[in-house]
């Protein structure tokens, strides 16, 4: 039996166009579980960025409840959202937040130690997540102006995971990479989910979804529906297939 990790009844979110309201999130109920890799998919606007929004607590739905593990973090203040996200969550993006004017060490540093204390586990945990990623000593000195697309994008990984977050939220994290660093960021990705790692990813891209044990397809915010394709294998035309086929039957 899988474990439920975020649960989310009826969410509902609506925004004001020029005094018109406009239901982006339609009553969507969802489960996710412990160990997964989500990957949501669907046309552009269709609301996928809002559901992680919400999924997240970086964003308050309008309706709905919101439930983590026992705790209801719908009802939770701007404050208690930010406790809960810090605690619990972490975020990739496509654009790389990374403060310029800090390395990358401290970027990270900085980071964990909004959550914890203890410095000295701080440090060694970023040492073996650098590690994990590829980021060498020389490396982790740099400002964030100093490295490629997908360095930046990894130490961004790095920062996401040191305060070893419940569920990693990931937005297009490839969208502004090259093909091959983009695929360097995804088996990171990958590989944290291998090692238990909760992942929630936002894409827009076949090759970037195949990584998913699990594809929801949002269509004008609804859930349209889901496949379950199973744990990535590299090169598995089997998964390949069912995966063109799921997303021909939504209208892809
Ligand atoms: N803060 C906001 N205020 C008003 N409208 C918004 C806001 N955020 C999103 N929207 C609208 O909600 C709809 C869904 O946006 P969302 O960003 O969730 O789409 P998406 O599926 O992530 O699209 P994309 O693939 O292009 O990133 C869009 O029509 C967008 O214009
Ligand atoms: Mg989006």
């Amino acid at each position: 039996m899988k474990e439920v990790i975020l649960k989310a009844e009826n969410l509902c979110k609506t925004f004001s166009d020029g005094g018109v309201q406009r239901h982006i999130l339609k009553n969507i109920d969802l489960e996710l579980y412990r160990g997964d890799f989500t990957v949501i998919m669907g046309a552009s606007g269709a609301g996928k960025s809002t559901l992680l929004y919400s999924l997240s607590g970086m964003d308050a739905p309008d309706e709905g409840t919101l439930t983590f593990g026992d705790k209801v973090i719908s009802d939770l203040s701007q404050d208690g959202l930010a406790v809960f996200r810090r605690e619990h969550c972490g975020f990739v993006f496509q654009q790389i937040y990374l403060i310029d004017g800090m390395s990358v060490t401290d970027n990270v540093l900085c980071a964990g130690l909004l959550a914890s204390k203890d410095k000295k586990q701080i440090i060694s945990r970023a040492k073996e997540l650098f590690a994990s990623v590829d980021i060498s000593e020389d490396t982790q000195k740099k400002f964030p102006y100093q490295l490629s697309g997908g360095e930046a994008q990894r130490a961004g990984i790095v920062r996401a995971l040191i305060n070893s977050p419940e569920i990693l939220f990931a937005d297009e994290p490839t969208g502004a990479l090259n093909s091959k660093t983009g695929l360097d960021v995804l088996d990171t990705l990958t590989e944290f989910n291998e090692r238990g790692q909760s992942v929630v990813m936002v894409t827009h891209d076949v090759r970037s979804a195949r990584r998913g044990n699990r594809i929801l397809y949002l269509k004008d915010g609804v859930i349209m529906g889901e496949c379950d394709l199973g744990a990535y294998e590299h090169g598995n035309a089997e998964r390949h297939e069912k995966l063109a086929a799921f997303l021909k039957d939504m209208g892809w």
